[in-house]
């Protein structure tokens, strides 16, 4: 047969909030050679709360690689030659699942989620001074509805079945990691339980000081250690990939997962920023920037979280980051398509609002998860302020292209006061950066250039160069002589910073208004 001869490859499962993707890059050159994406039901119970089905993400991480697998043996491309798979995931969506059967006990919660919120108001009452910084010593992260410890307590105190499970010492818990690598080495019938350490950071249950879970945590949260996964390195072999010969992907089988990482912590590897003061802006179903600050962990004064970057073996030192998180992105997008129906496609967006190209007045403050970084406000809700019978559609889409880009300016705020350094450029990436005027306008209220890599899928690159990099695997080189230089497009701010720092502080005022809304 005349199969393409190529080197090595490294594929990835890149598990989002709103889609899955599995991708197969060439391990020499970086190429991405094939891919498929599926995207992911959201189930909204109640006001408030955001669940997934655990086995439909599975589900859609078999049926990506089924297709990926399909569209290389298309292009006479040998599934053989793909020798690690990486798994990047959504960080912080809590699953617990029965190790004897498998099957989940309830379904994912998703970090989004506010059913935790009289909870995580009643812990931070109970601190000295209402603080909720209280854990911040040893987790770099203030008590909140983000991450998982909450969750997971409000599983086993409202989940009869996870209750029992735990009573019986059957209970497993892990972010969305987890699940899959133990699913993919066998699940029940010898699955690997296991997390990275940038996964593990994002619990509140993990010491990032000594890089393990916290017994004293634990305690706090009441949450037995034994459900927890074992934590390692963010590139090591965690197992052997077990698929059904009956799968298109079943060929992968005995392959190694050798790379984990939040996806957040992935796009900082992918995106190369391996040196102290590097930093990149992801936009997903949120947005996450992270600068890294090497191998001492950083405290904000800002409200930024301390989190682990990423640990690239073994024996390899860990490096922190400073991160601002900011909770609602490209959901906002997905709301006014699924929730108002005022477009059909998300492509559509950039057209209606490039029609008036100005919200005219109109500010669209999308705190629908309350406000993450900087200000841990899980009281605050959505406003749409500044309407007049003037405001249509356009302006209203406008306007939420706008928020995304006030809310990553708010962040860059922070990060620049809390190092005293001011970030030059931003580098970025993320589904939504197609959207060319989304990143012109990010340029213009940052009033610094904005800098995209030519290939946007950086996620699933760094969850790849973590698996091919790892002992054992070593097809790729994490040399910084080996690196391949990116190619990028850039966006220069084109109007002048007067008008940017108006606009700014309009919106800084619309904020207010949405911040305790409850109150
Ligand atoms: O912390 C949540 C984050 O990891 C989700 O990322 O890309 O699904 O918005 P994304």
């Amino acid at each position: 047969s005349n199969r393409i001869m190529l080197g090595p490859l490294v594929a990835a499962i890149d598990q989002g909030t709103s889609s899955t993707r599995f991708l197969v890059f060439n391990a020499k050159t970086a190429e991405l050679l094939s891919h498929h994406q599926v995207e992911i039901k959201q189930s909204f119970p109640k006001e408030g709360w955001v669940e997934e089905d655990p086995k439909e993400i599975l589900q859609s991480v078999y049926e990506c690689m089924d297709r990926t697998c399909e569209k290389l043996t298309q292009l006479n491309i040998d599934i053989s030659n793909i020798k690690a798979v990486g798994v990047t995931n959504q960080r912080e969506t809590t699953i617990v699942w029965d190790k004897d059967t498998g099957e989940p006990l309830y379904n994912a919660i998703v970090w989004l989620d506010l059913r935790t919120q009289s909870t995580v108001e009643r812990l931070i009452n109970k601190t000295p001074g209402r603080n909720k910084n209280h854990l911040k010593h040893k987790t770099g992260l203030p008590i909140s509805t983000y991450f998982s410890a909450v969750k997971l307590r409000w599983l086993m105190d409202n989940v009869e079945k996870v209750h029992e499970a735990v009573l019986s010492h059957r209970a497993m818990f892990g972010t969305v990691d987890s699940w899959l690598i133990w699913c993919l080495t066998g699940g029940k019938k010898g699955g690997v339980h296991c997390t990275d350490v940038t996964n593990a950071s994002r619990t509140m249950l993990f010491n990032i000081h000594t890089m393990d879970w916290d017994p004293e945590l634990c305690k706090y949260f009441d949450i037995p250690m034994e459900i927890l996964p074992k934590v390692r390195s963010s590139s090591e072999i965690y197992g052997l990939m077990k698929i059904s010969s009956k799968l298109k992907s079943g060929p992968l089988t005995g392959i190694p997962i050798s790379g984990c990482l939040g996806d957040q912590s992935a796009a900082l590897v992918g995106q190369m920023c391996f040196k102290d003061g590097q930093a990149k802006n992801t936009y997903g179903t949120g947005c996450f920037l992270l600068k890294n600050v090497g191998t001492k962990p950083v405290m904000s004064d800002h409200g930024l979280l301390t989190t682990v970057a990423y640990k690239l073996g073994r024996d390899k030192p860990a490096c922190y980051a400073l991160e601002g998180s900011v909770a609602i992105a490209g959901a906002v997008v997905r709301w006014l398509k699924d929730n108002l129906g005022i477009i059909q496609t998300s492509t559509e967006l950039e057209q209606l609002a490039a029609d008036v190209g100005t919200s005219y007045g109109c500010y669209f403050v999308p705190a629908f998860s309350g406000l993450y970084a900087p200000y841990w406000e899980p009281s605050a809700r959505g406003i749409i302020c500044g309407l007049t019978q003037f405001t249509n559609r356009s302006h209203l889409a406008f306007a939420a292209l706008e928020a995304v880009c006030f809310q990553t300016r708010e962040i860059l705020d922070a990060m620049n006061q809390d190092s005293g350094i001011h970030l030059s450029q931003l580098q970025v990436d993320g589904g939504m950066t197609s959207n060319r005027l989304l990143m012109q306008l990010q340029a213009d209220i940052l009033c610094i250039p904005v800098v995209k890599p030519s290939m946007p899928e950086t996620t699933a690159l760094g969850a790849a160069m973590a698996a091919g990099a790892a002992e054992g695997v070593s097809v790729w080189s994490l040399n910084p002589e080996d690196l391949t230089e990116v190619t990028s497009e850039r966006f220069e701010p084109q109007i002048n910073p007067e008008e940017s720092e108006l606009r700014y502080a309009r919106w800084k005022k619309a904020v207010q208004r949405a911040m305790n809304w409850e109150t």
